[in-house]
């Protein structure tokens, strides 16, 4: 059996599967995962303690090496089969096209290069790099050798990645001179260098020269990417791998200060990521896929690197932004590399959306078969827009739900084999029996329902813990609603068990796809001298989908509010990206409480959206005055 086999081709048939993957998922799960490259074939299927430990395994006694299921077996069917397009910044700048078997040679060539400086299986190895085709090639070669990589996304400031590195330790930095972004380049080494001031694991720094810019340089830390490669060897035997252990780590805001570290492992995220990439785009072994996330994301992580290359297939890779040079660039990289699969956010759509409808229409975009969508919530306008002038009313649109703790995609119609409805993701994938609660944890058991999404059974690529603290990831995915998975969205579900997800249920905004915690930017704020406390919250935003806004207290009054918000906005950027910086930011004289003390974050939320009429009661608020005043200095 191969994994086509697997493929759900009817609604038939994916009836058939999502009964079969409840009724018997070793089997059901068992006979997917056998079509991967063992070294040593599982014992077990599935192994798990939702209610003490919160531990699961799949796979168990497997062991594998996960690069030979993306790279050598198909090396030795198609060595010659395009893995990579990559189309970079500017468009008259060459792309790059990597087959198969050029991406295992430079696979093995970095692998051994890693091998040289001692890294070993279980080591963490921090990737921040552009999307360029050596990212891939970095992740892989951690994956050829066991180590652990931890790709932190390239517009994350030099704290940020501080941050990151020192959680887990990392060993090893691969950085590039810079990064291109759209008209403008970003220095990433001038960041690195910064976050190694505080990074005393770092033993040496990886660096790619790409826009050939000029650095400053340590000796005894930084070598160069070409360099460090020079003269090695192609082949490099892959290290054997127990199905549990650890693949990489991402780190995800959460609603506390800290990001959290999700671990994922290797056999299981091997066979999820394969199985739904295959399924939901409909995949066919001659198809162009073109997702236009970033690797530093797990949509990056999970179908631009793995989920694609295990199932053979032919991906896009695009350095750029929609934008530059100008508003029609993605439709003409479909155009150019006849895309049959494109992945993209409702952020994006909607920026695009904004632009003549001429950027589109220009081109010729016959060639796709499936559009998909994540990230967030897809709006009604949005999906039309997307359906209509890039689908021209005639290919599938797949809202694809998921989390950088599930690894891969939980709910989504299967492109044009299931049915679709706009601002729904749809049906669970196979095996993922998903339920809606109330606060109180009952099973809302009427199929038209609204509630909390929670996940009652695992899935192969469920993260397995967080990095460093396993007391977290029990707290926050299992302690609200004992014995079942819990996403932090809420859902409301139709007559024909369709979800929709509504949103977020804890405190973290998703603001132009970025899932961003509203904690880490409150610490970020108080940090400055003259801010006693804020609360930052978010509000709906026509093409980020939410802004934020910040409320701010003061010691005393400031002499020139204008500079202490530029400050505010230059520290959150300096602590934790340019991503995080709110929209508006209010300095006021309090923040809305109750008598213990809690800030009324439901109250800032209504206020900065506007709904001053839906305040709901006030008057048991420790201050209800403060409410008026902040009003006021809105209007
Ligand atoms: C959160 C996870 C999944 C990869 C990118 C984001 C929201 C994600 C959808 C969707 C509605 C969505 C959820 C989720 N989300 N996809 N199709 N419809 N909401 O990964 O950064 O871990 O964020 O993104 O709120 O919990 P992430």
């Amino acid at each position: 059996m191969t994994l086509e086999d697997f493929k759900l081709n009817t609604k038939e048939e994916f009836a058939k599967a999502k009964q079969r993957a409840v009724s018997d998922p070793d089997s059901f799960w068992g006979e997917i995962a056998s079509t991967f490259v063992w070294k040593t074939p599982f014992e077990k299927v599935v192994q798990y303690d939702w209610n003490d430990s919160h531990s699961t395994e799949w796979f168990c006694g497997g062991k594998l090496n996960i690069t030979e299921s993306c790279l050598d077996r198909h090396v030795e069917t198609h060595p010659d089969k395009l893995a990579l397009i990559w189309e970079p910044n500017e468009p008259q700048d060459t792309a790059v096209k990597l087959t198969y078997k050029e991406l295992l040679d430079a696979v093995c060539k970095f692998a051994n290069g890693l091998n040289n400086l001692g890294v070993t299986k279980g080591d963490r190895v921090c990737i921040y790099l552009p999307m360029v085709p050596e990212l891939t090639i970095a992740v892989l070669a951690c994956a050829r050798i066991g180590a652990i990589h931890s790709v932190v996304f390239a517009g994350f400031s030099a704290s940020a990645l501080a941050a990151r590195i020192q959680d887990s330790s990392c060993s090893i930095l691969i950085t590039a001179d810079g990064a291109f972004r759209g008209g403008k380049t970003v220095p990433l080494k001038d960041i690195a260098d910064d976050a190694l001031k505080s990074c005393d694991s770092i033993k040496k720094c990886i660096v790619l020269q790409h826009t050939f810019e000029s650095i400053s340089w340590n000796n005894r830390l930084d070598v160069w990417w070409h360099d460090f490669i020079d003269g090695l060897s192609t082949s490099c035997t892959p290290q054997v791998m127990d199905a549990e252990d650890k693949l990489f780590i991402l780190y995800t805001s959460g609603s506390t200060g800290k990001p959290k570290g999700m671990v994922h492992t290797c056999g299981g995220y091997m066979v999820y990521t394969a199985y739904s990439f295959m399924n939901v785009f409909q995949y066919q072994q001659d198809d162009i896929y073109w997702c236009t996330a970033d690797i530093g994301w797990i949509t990056g992580h999970s179908y631009m690197v793995y989920g694609p290359l295990l199932v053979g297939a032919t991906s896009v890779h695009f350095e750029g932004v929609p934008s530059y040079p100008n508003w029609n660039r993605f439709w003409e990289i479909c155009e150019k590399y006849k895309v049959n699969q494109f992945y993209t956010a409702p952020t994006a759509i909607r920026a695009l959306a904004k632009h003549p409808t001429t950027h589109v229409t220009n081109h010729d975009l016959s060639s796709l078969k499936v559009l998909g969508s994540v990230g967030e919530p897809i709006n009604e306008e949005a999906w039309h827009w997307y359906d209509e002038n890039v689908g021209k009313s005639k290919v599938p649109i797949v809202d694809t739900w998921w989390q950088t703790e599930t690894g891969g995609i939980l709910i989504s119609s299967l492109a044009g084999v299931t049915d679709q409805k706009p601002t729904f993701a749809t049906l669970p994938l196979p095996g993922i029996q998903a339920a809606l609660v109330d606060d109180k944890a009952n099973v809302l058991m009427d199929t038209k329902a609204e509630g909390i999404l929670t996940i009652n059974y695992p899935w192969p690529s469920i993260a397995r813990t967080i990095w460093g603290d396993h007391k977290r990831y029990q707290e926050v995915y299992f302690s609200a609603f004992p014995g079942r998975y819990f996403p932090g969205d809420g859902a409301s579900r139709d007559e024909n068990g369709n979800y929709r997800i509504t949103g977020r249920v804890d405190d973290v905004v998703i603001v132009s796809g970025h899932n961003l915690g509203t904690a880490p930017i409150e610490n970020a704020i108080n940090e400055h001298a003259e801010v006693v406390e804020s609360a930052v919250v978010g509000y709906p935003h026509d093409i980020k989908g939410n802004a934020l806004m910040a409320y701010v207290i003061l010691y005393g009054t400031s002499e020139n509010p204008e500079i202490l918000i530029q400050e505010i906005r230059d520290l959150i950027s300096k602590t934790i990206g340019p991503i995080a910086k709110p929209d508006r930011i209010l300095i006021v004289s309090g923040l809305p409480k109750t008598r213990s003390g809690k800030i009324m974050r439901r109250i800032l939320r209504k206020i900065a959206s506007n709904e001053m009429d839906q305040l709901g009661d006030i008057s048991t608020l420790l201050n209800p005055e403060i409410v008026d005043e902040i009003k006021k200095a809105l209007s």
